[in-house]
């Protein structure tokens, strides 16, 4: 493998756990985007949504995707938003991998209800508000991921497995 790896998937699907997992299997350091993003601003992200706004914040994320374009292969943990725009997609495409990775509602709700680092989980942390702000993501996740990964059942080990054997297998077919 030598590609960089793009996490993507809704708030608590397990992206930066499984950022860690894999970092650790293949040695390529892990990138938090939200963490780069909050290191840059000097502000938390509930302080640059709340003082700046959520277009600014999304000009952030692009802008930081593309950077990621010619960068040595590394593990990157995209904040749950990231594949919405089409323009930070074809950065990913270009970068290398995309992996989506999927929960249910229910498993999400357990993931997050205790966290309050996410402005638009504000208010809306239920099965049904999270059912339908993911329902509505979706058709994007779908067009953006190369790979997909169920992690409701799976331990982070047996996901990271999941996603080294997917990547390799499409790298076969190729
Ligand atoms: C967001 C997800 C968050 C963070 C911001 C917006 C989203 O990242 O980027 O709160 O739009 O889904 P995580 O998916 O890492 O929680």
């Amino acid at each position: 493998m030598d590609r960089t790896i793009f996490l993507i998937g809704f708030m608590g699907a397990g992206k930066s756990s499984a950022a860690q997992a894999l970092s650790e299997r293949t040695g390529f350091p892990v990138i938090e985007m939200d963490a780069e993003i909050a290191e840059q601003e000097g502000m938390s992200i509930p302080e640059i949504f709340e003082k700046k706004g959520e277009p600014y914040f999304r000009g952030l994320e692009t802008k930081l995707l593309e950077s990621f374009t010619a960068a040595a292969p590394s593990i990157v943990s995209c904040g749950g938003g990231a594949a919405m725009r089409e323009e930070n997609v074809a950065a990913m495409h270009r970068g290398g991998v995309t992996v989506l990775l999927e929960a249910s509602p229910e498993a999400i709700l357990e993931r997050v209800k205790d966290n309050d680092d996410r402005p638009l989980l504000k208010g809306r942390k239920n099965v049904s508000d999270i059912r339908a702000l993911m329902d509505q993501r979706y058709p994007k996740y779908l067009a953006a991921a190369d790979i997909r990964i169920d992690t409701s059942e799976l331990t982070i080990s047996e996901v990271c497995d999941e996603i080294i054997r997917k990547i390799e297998a499409q790298q076969n077919i190729k």
